[in-house]
C-alpha cells in the first residue's frame, strides 16, 4: 500500500492515544478531595481531548487506505496524584516527539493538512504536559 509505513506510525500513535484517555478516564474517577480537584478537572478534561486525537488519527487511517487496529495497553494506572502526574508528563512528551515525527513523514508524502494537524496535536500535547508540570509545582 501506497502509505503503508505513515499508516503503521499513525497506528500506533491512535494505540497511544486510547491508551491515554482509557487512563486519564479512570484517574479522573479515582482522585478524591477538594486539594486534588483541580487534577482531577485537568484529567477530565484532557480525555475530551485525547479522544478528539484518536478520531482525527482513526478518519486518516480509512482516508489513506488503512484499517484502525486497536490495542490499548490496559496497565492499571499509579496510585496517588503525583505518580500519576509525574509518569504523565513523560508520556505526554513522547507524544510531543511522536506528532513531530509524523508531520515529516506527512510532509514527505505531501500530505499538507495532515501535516499541519499533526503539529497541532503536538502542540495539544505539549500543552498538556506544562499544565501537569504545573500542578506538580
Ligand atoms: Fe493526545
Ligand atoms: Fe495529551
Amino acid at each position: 500500500m501506497k502509505h503503508d509505513t505513515l499508516i503503521q506510525a499513525m497506528n500506533q500513535q491512535l494505540n497511544r492515544e486510547v491508551t491515554t484517555f482509557l487512563r486519564y478516564m479512570l484517574q479522573a474517577a479515582s482522585i478524591k478531595g477538594a486539594a486534588q480537584e483541580p487534577v482531577r478537572q485537568m484529567y477530565l478534561a484532557e480525555v475530551a481531548d485525547e479522544v478528539g486525537h484518536a478520531q482525527y488519527l482513526a478518519n486518516q487511517i480509512h482516508m489513506l487506505g488503512g484499517t484502525p487496529e486497536l490495542k490499548p495497553d490496559l496497565t492499571a494506572p499509579p496510585d496517588g496524584v503525583l505518580a500519576m502526574l509525574a509518569a504523565d508528563v513523560e508520556q505526554e512528551r513522547i507524544d510531543v516527539a511522536n506528532y513531530v515525527k509524523l508531520a515529516a513523514q506527512a510532509e514527505a508524502a505531501g500530505l499538507y493538512s495532515l501535516k499541519m494537524k499533526m503539529e497541532a496535536q503536538a502542540a495539544d500535547e505539549d500543552e498538556h504536559a506544562q499544565e501537569m508540570r504545573r500542578l506538580l509545582g
